[in-house]
C-alpha cells in the first residue's frame, strides 16, 4: 500500500503563474514541475533579459474568446504591483521601447526572485516530476506522480493547472492542462500558434533575408506599427509577431512600408526636380535599397519618373502603402512565443480563476484562453491570473 500525502494545494507547473500562485497560496503548498529547473521560459524570454511586463498594460492588449474575463484580475494585481517586487528585490530593469520593461542583467533574477519569495511563503517545489494520473477525490483531488523512479500518492483540497500552453515543446510544453480540464468536463477552445513568424511556400523573401524597416503591419482589422524582418521562409519581426495573433489561415495581411512619409509626395517632387531618375533611385532615398531592388520587375520602378503620370505614382504608393500578402502558414509551436486559444474562460470565474462547475479546480496563465500582445502583456497575464487563484485558495 502506497503512503498518501496530503497538500492543501497543488499546482502542477513551476512556470510563471505557477509560481506566482505559490506565492500567495498561503500555507502547506506543493509545486509539480517535469522540467528540470523552473520558470524555464522567464529564463529564455527576451533575449535573455525578459520583459516581464509592460507599463501601460491593459485590458485591450489581450485576446480571448471573452473580452472581458481577463480585466479583474488585471485590476487587481497590476504591472505596478509587479513592478514594486522587482525593485524590493533590487533588479534593475529599464524600458525598452512601448512600455516594455527587461531586466538590466538577466531573466535569471526574475526566477531567483520567484523561488525566493516560494521559499518563504513556505512551498514545496518537486521539479522532475511526472504527473501520471489526476481524479477526483471524497474531498478534492487524488494525483499519482513520479519522480526520480519513485511514484508517489498525493491528495489536495485545492488543485491548479498551470502548465501554459503548446509553444516550444522541446522546452517541455505539453497539452496536460487541456486533458485534465477535459477530463473534468471543461471546454477547450481551438487553439492554435500566436506571436509567431509567417511563412511562405514559394520563399519569396529568401533572396532579401535580413532586410528590416518599420512597417504597419494590419491582419484581420487591427494593425502595429513596428519593425518587419524579411527571412528565408517569410516575415518575421515585431509587427509580423503581433498581427500574427490576429492572422487566419488563408487570409491576408497589409503592409504599409510607409509608417511615417509621404511616398507620393516625395516622387513627385523627385519626377519635378530629376524626371530622368528611375523610380528605384528616389524609393531607395526612403526604403531599403535591397528590398526596392526586390520589388523593381514586379513594379516596374526602372522606369524613369517623367513617364510616370500622377494616377501611376498613385498606384504605385498605393502598393507600397496598402501591400497584400497571403501567407501560406505560420512557424507553428516549434518557435511560437503563446498558444492562442485553451481552456474556456466562460468555464472560470475571473475573480478567482476558479472552475464554476469543479470546486477546487483552477485555471491560470497561458492554459486559460487569455493570450496577450508581445510585450511583456503574457508575463503580466501569468502574475495577475497566479495572485487571483493564490489569494482565492
Ligand atoms: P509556462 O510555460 O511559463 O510554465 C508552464 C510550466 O509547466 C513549465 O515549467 C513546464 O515545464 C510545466 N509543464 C508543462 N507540461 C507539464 C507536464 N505535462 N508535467 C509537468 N509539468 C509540465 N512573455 C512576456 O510577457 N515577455 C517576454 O519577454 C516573453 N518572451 C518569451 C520568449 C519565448 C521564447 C517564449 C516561448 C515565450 C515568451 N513569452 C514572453 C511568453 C511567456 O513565456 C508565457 O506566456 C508564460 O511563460 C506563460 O506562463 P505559464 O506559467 O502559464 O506557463
Amino acid at each position: 500500500m502506497q503512503k498518501t500525502t496530503h497538500y492543501k494545494t497543488i499546482i502542477l507547473g513551476a512556470g510563471a503563474a505557477g509560481m506566482m500562485c505559490a506565492i500567495h497560496a498561503g500555507e502547506d503548498v506543493l509545486v509539480l514541475d517535469h522540467a528540470k529547473a523552473a520558470g524555464e521560459k522567464i529564463r529564455i524570454s527576451g533575449g535573455g533579459r525578459c520583459n516581464f511586463t509592460n507599463m501601460y498594460a491593459g485590458p485591450e492588449n489581450y485576446l480571448g474568446g471573452n473580452p472581458h474575463f481577463h480585466k479583474s484580475a488585471l485590476a487587481r494585481y497590476t504591472q505596478w504591483d509587479f513592478i514594486d517586487m522587482v525593485a524590493r528585490h533590487g533588479i534593475a530593469y529599464h524600458e525598452k521601447t512601448l512600455g516594455q520593461l527587461f531586466c538590466d542583467d538577466s531573466a535569471k533574477q526574475i526566477v531567483a526572485m520567484l523561488l525566493d519569495e516560494m521559499a518563504r511563503a513556505g512551498a514545496t517545489l518537486w521539479l522532475q516530476t511526472s504527473i501520471i494520473e489526476v481524479a477526483k477525490a471524497d474531498s478534492g483531488y487524488r494525483l499519482v506522480v513520479e519522480g526520480a523512479g519513485k511514484r508517489k500518492v498525493l491528495t489536495c483540497d485545492a488543485l491548479v493547472l498551470a502548465t501554459g500552453g503548446k509553444s516550444i515543446p522541446k522546452m517541455g510544453a505539453t497539452g496536460l492542462a487541456y486533458d485534465i480540464a477535459r477530463q473534468f468536463g471543461l471546454a477547450v477552445t481551438d487553439t492554435r500558434a500566436g506571436l509567431v513568424p509567417l511563412t511562405f511556400s514559394d520563399k519569396r523573401f529568401a533572396p532579401i533575408s535580413g532586410v528590416s524597416l518599420p512597417s504597419i503591419v494590419s491582419a484581420d482589422g487591427k494593425s502595429f506599427e513596428e519593425a518587419v524582418l524579411f527571412t528565408h521562409r517569410g516575415l518575421s519581426g515585431p509587427a509580423i509577431l503581433q498581427a500574427s495573433s490576429y492572422w487566419h489561415e488563408g487570409e491576408e495581411i497589409t503592409l504599409n512600408l510607409f509608417p511615417n512619409a509621404d511616398p507620393f509626395g516625395l516622387l513627385r517632387a523627385e519626377r519635378q526636380k530629376a524626371g530622368r531618375k528611375q523610380i528605384s533611385s528616389a524609393l531607395s532615398t526612403l526604403l531599403p535599397a535591397r528590398l526596392v531592388d526586390h520589388l523593381s520587375d514586379e513594379l516596374g520602378l526602372k522606369a524613369r519618373l517623367a513617364d510616370q503620370s500622377d494616377a501611376a505614382l498613385t498606384e504605385l504608393c498605393e502598393h507600397l502603402t496598402n501591400w497584400r500578402l497571403r501567407p501560406s502558414g505560420s512557424e507553428g509551436y516549434r518557435t511560437a512565443e503563446v498558444t492562442l486559444g485553451g481552456i474556456d474562460t466562460d468555464g472560470l470565474s475571473s475573480k478567482t480563476m476558479e472552475a464554476k462547475t469543479v470546486p477546487g479546480l483552477y485555471v491560470i496563465g497561458e492554459a486559460a484562453d487569455v493570450t496577450g500582445w508581445l510585450g511583456g502583456f503574457n508575463f503580466q497575464w501569468a502574475w495577475s491570473s497566479g495572485y487571483a487563484a493564490g489569494t482565492a485558495i
